[in-house]
């Protein structure tokens, strides 16, 4: 097969990395998706650096099986932990989420002030920080690491009083910051962002990475002329998973807001 018409390689931890599916899907409709969720082992949000590496690790070397012509690490944990020292052993491109969200929100920010909340593993590995600081010294960068959004997103709770109250627990300290840019730097966020903004009010800029991974596969594949050529009549994803539960299936849907076929259960990462 030429490798422009290879499909392209996704994977999280889990069901999250849908999100990025959804906005890749509509930047590239043309184009063939391999989509591998690890959702035996998930979540990675609370694991070691060497554990979250080890695992991406065995994820790329999966879709690389499947023949992708480029893989993007929708884990915004594995994309901070694992990404910086696996990206130098493989040869096609690899794509994650920080870098995309970061120039974005050096973007947004008028005073200066970008906050970013994640999980514990993707706040504590400092990432966003140092990638904030390399573009432009000055601004100040305000962390919080949210361990409870994850689950209650996959529970479908997006919106009500518990949300809110633990919602307010995490962001009151960023808001007190008058932070004007608030990066959300996990898979799921996107789904709280009705809460999010009615705490941190409507002048905060919420920065999504989805779209903007999507543009830059976009881009990455017009440089490297390995664009899809032919057209394509309905989406073409197939999904691989480690835990076959039909939650995968049910909170998928609504994370991709799509129905989901083809789901295949394999052995291991
Ligand atoms: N996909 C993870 C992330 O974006 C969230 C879920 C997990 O902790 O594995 O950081």
């Amino acid at each position: 097969m030429s490798e422009r018409n290879q499909p392209i390689g996704i994977f999280d931890s889990g069901v999250g990395g849908l999100t990025v599916v959804r906005e890749l899907q509509k930047v590239l409709p043309q184009e063939k998706f391999i989509y591998f969720g690890d959702t035996a082992r998930v979540p990675y949000g609370n694991k070691s650096p060497n554990t979250v590496i080890k695992f991406s690790l065995e994820n790329i070397v999966f879709l690389l099986k499947q023949n992708v012509k480029l893989v993007v690490v929708a884990c915004n944990t594995s994309s901070s932990l694992a990404l910086p020292f696996i990206r130098q052993y493989f040869r096609i491109p690899i794509v994650g989420v920080v870098n995309p969200a970061v120039r974005e929100s050096v973007y947004a920010t008028r005073n200066m002030r970008i906050g970013v909340i994640g999980t514990r593993a993707t706040i504590s590995s400092g990432v966003y920080e140092q990638e904030i600081k390399r573009l432009a010294p000055t601004i100040k960068v305000f962390t919080q690491s949210c361990p409870l959004f994850v689950p209650l997103v996959e529970e479908g709770w997006w919106e009500g009083e518990v949300v809110l109250n633990i919602a307010q627990r995490y962001l009151l300290p960023l808001k007190e910051k008058t932070v004007d840019t608030l990066i959300l730097a996990c898979t799921h966020y996107p789904l709280l962002k009705k809460v999010i903004k009615e705490i941190m009010g409507e002048e905060v800029a919420l920065i999504d990475s989805a779209r903007e991974v999507a543009i830059e596969v976009r881009k990455i594949l017009e440089e490297e002329n390995l664009l899809y050529q032919g057209k394509r009549k309905e989406k073409e994803i197939i999904y691989f998973v480690t835990d076959k539960s039909e939650a995968f299936r049910e909170i998928g849907e609504k994370f991709l807001g799509g129905k989901i076929k083809d789901i295949y259960e394999i052995k291991g990462g």
